[in-house]
């Protein structure tokens, strides 16, 4: 795999999709082509920031202008999802950590961190004091608690760091410290969901999520779970967090490495049908290559390598480098029991920022 040269390929191509899509937020691409816009069919979909992040990304690495006006145009629509508010969910910290946070760090922008406040503030108000815990989506789930908010936890600690109020960062590391108890597993893997008493705080059950079943190992939990702590002991500096990544990493990277670097959408599934999601490898190598800044010289090449294989798997064979259609990533599925083997946009954003931190070009998102 040549890093370089891919992404002078998807800087092509990224500018032809900018030329078709500027004025939507794209989500799947079908059969190559952003048929839905996600303004008009979700403003609050979970997803809505990926655009604008990997627009910042490649903007950071190449400088293209269309980039940069692309991203911030996707940042404003996201104000009338902010005011509607019902919408919103755990996941406020993707959404306006790759739209406004990146906006502000990399222009300085005002309005964009006022914007990225109130997302805090929005998700700092899901928090659960008995139970020390960020609820996860809305309606009658009000004890449900998930793996993939590990990554929204950076929106909380980028706001402590920009008020010098401590709160944020306390319920950061609250959710954290109730993820390592009740979801990461002894083994290393992780369950999707813990269900808690909302009033007590006690755990009541795991059920099954986006995986194949209760007790399984839906690999894109694992690779949230692995870049989810990896970036909790990047703020806190807390080692239990660190060691929560390695353990999750240590799991990933066994299941993966068994299968060609391809990630089954769940590690625990049946033999049949072969389900991939190369969406989980790309996310997973990103945590990878943080946590190889953060372990011991030993430790390096292990996290380093293991990224590579991930990367190069996705290059190999699951790759769409052709300006006139629309997704980079191919084959990855948001649920097993759905929307399988698609072009997702997040696949598209954790490949580019991966292949960004091979080359030491990445902007730091998170
Ligand atoms: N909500 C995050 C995911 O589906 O992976």
């Amino acid at each position: 795999m040549n890093a370089r040269e891919l992404t002078d390929q998807i800087a092509a191509k990224l500018a032809a999709e900018v030329r078709r899509n500027g004025d939507i937020i794209p989500y799947i691409a079908e059969d190559g082509v952003y048929k839905t816009d996600m303004r008009q069919k979700n403003l609050s979909w979970w997803t809505n920031g990926f655009w604008a992040g990997l627009l910042w990304q490649m903007y950071h690495a190449v400088g293209v202008a269309e980039f940069k006006a692309t991203a911030e145009k996707t940042e404003g629509w996201l104000d009338e999802a902010m005011a509607d508010f019902t919408g919103l969910h755990h996941d406020v910290g993707f959404m306006w950590m790759l739209s406004a946070v990146a906006d502000y760090r990399l222009t300085g922008n005002e309005k964009s961190r006022i914007r990225a406040m109130h997302a805090a503030t929005l998700l700092a108000g899901r928090y659960n004091p008995n139970g020390r815990f960020l609820r996860a989506w809305n309606g009658d789930k009000t004890g449900w608690m998930i793996v993939d908010c590990l990554m929204n936890l950076s929106l909380l600690y980028w706001a402590s760091d920009e008020t010098g109020d401590p709160r944020y960062a306390e319920i950061a590391q609250n959710h954290a410290d109730t993820a390592l108890r009740v979801l990461l597993r002894p083994d290393g893997s992780c369950n999707h969901i813990a269900v808690l008493d909302p009033v007590t705080g006690e755990l009541t059950g795991a059920p099954a999520g986006q995986g194949y079943a209760p007790g399984s190992s839906w690999s894109r939990g694992q690779s949230w779970a692995v870049y989810g702590f990896a970036l909790s002991a990047k703020h806190t500096g807390e080692t239990r967090y660190l060691e929560a990544a390695k353990r999750s990493a240590h799991y990933f990277i066994a299941n993966a490495a068994t299968h060609n670097w391809e990630p089954l959408v769940d590690f625990l599934a049946p033999e049949s049908p072969e389900l991939l999601d190369m969406s989980a490898g790309a996310i997973a190598a990103c945590g990878l290559l943080e946590l190889e800044k953060q372990v011991s010289v030993y430790e390096k090449k292990l996290y380093h390598d293991a990224a590579e294989h991930l990367l190069s798997a996705i290059a190999k064979k699951h790759l769409d480098l052709a300006p006139e259609t629309d997704g980079i990533v191919l084959d990855s599925t948001a649920d097993y029991h759905k929307d399988i083997h698609t072009r997702m946009i997040y696949a598209d954003y954790y490949f580019v920022e991966g292949l960004l931190r091979l080359q030491g070009k990445e902007f730091f998102a998170w």
